[in-house]
């Protein structure tokens, strides 16, 4: 497996409006056949409006989690490097990203990753100008113990490989899948320390282009949800054999809450 495929991203096609490989990034998707189920992430649902109130879109074309009222928690592959920041516009509280009720705030300061290059450690941090206090944030993983079980995947991106991004947040659930066979079907690409991998054998419910940076998330023991993931990259979307491959929160626990707190919290 090649090491390009942590690089498509909807991030950079968005600003530059290439092909990335086989297929174009963002295209128009094609009619579904009448009577068809919509495939929606791919191969989920519609999630109802305020079920997931931490779900963040963010203007380069990527997802995020609300970590405090200030700051979102992407990926590092969706930003550029740290620094100053007032380029991108993150809209929150909604499902429909065209509702006249979404909020929508600019940011202020982007914090990458110390020592992102491309392979894992990809995860970020967006401080935004003005806090968000009416929705629910998102806690991450602090320790293994849910790196495992089945976990929630959402965004806005494609619903099939290839495909459009989307107007209404989708969502699925994908089983937890073990290092040694993520990192076999990928041909020992995957840092399994600092990534978690998720799908099923049978493929057919992924994360897609667009949805990089958001959660996968699932409930802790005190049912409340907690972060695990962060959608990062896969070989296409949905395929068998093939799971989506997420940043490990839990690995990144402490380095993303000491570089929430230099930000101001
Ligand atoms: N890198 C993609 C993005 O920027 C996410 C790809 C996730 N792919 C997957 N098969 N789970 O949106």
């Amino acid at each position: 497996m090649v090491r390009w495929r942590r690089l498509i991203g909807l991030a950079a096609a968005a600003l530059t409006a290439v092909t990335v490989g086989s297929f174009t990034l963002a295209a128009p998707a094609s009619a579904a056949p009448e009577g068809a189920v919509t495939p929606l992430v791919v191969g989920g649902t519609r999630a109802a409006q305020g079920e997931f109130p931490f779900m963040v879109r963010l203007s380069m074309g990527c997802g995020g989690s609300l970590y405090s009222p200030r700051l979102v928690l992407t990926a590092a592959h969706c930003v550029g490097s740290t620094g100053t920041n007032t380029s991108i516009t993150a809209t929150l509280g909604v499902v429909d990203l065209q509702s006249s009720s979404r909020i929508q705030v600019r940011s202020n300061y982007v914090y990458r990753a110390p020592g992102y290059n491309g392979n894992g450690k990809d995860w970020a941090l967006i401080r935004l100008a003005t806090p968000v206090t009416g929705l629910a944030t998102l806690p991450i993983a602090t320790t293994t113990a849910y790196d495992s079980g089945t976990f929630t995947i959402a965004g806005w991106g494609a619903a099939r490989e290839g495909g459009a991004q989307q107007r209404y947040l989708l969502k699925a659930t994908v089983p937890f899948v073990d290092d040694a066979s993520c990192d076999a079907s990928y041909g020992g690409d995957v840092i399994v320390n600092e990534e978690i991998c998720a799908g099923y054998a049978s493929g057919g419910t992924d994360t897609c282009q667009g949805d990089s940076g958001g959660p996968m998330f699932r409930r802790d023991a005190s049912n409340a949800w907690i972060q695990v993931g962060i959608t990062s990259w896969g070989n296409g979307c949905a395929r068998p054999n093939y799971p989506g491959v997420y940043t490990q929160v839990s690995t990144f626990a402490t380095a993303i809450a000491s570089a929430a707190a230099s930000l101001g919290g």
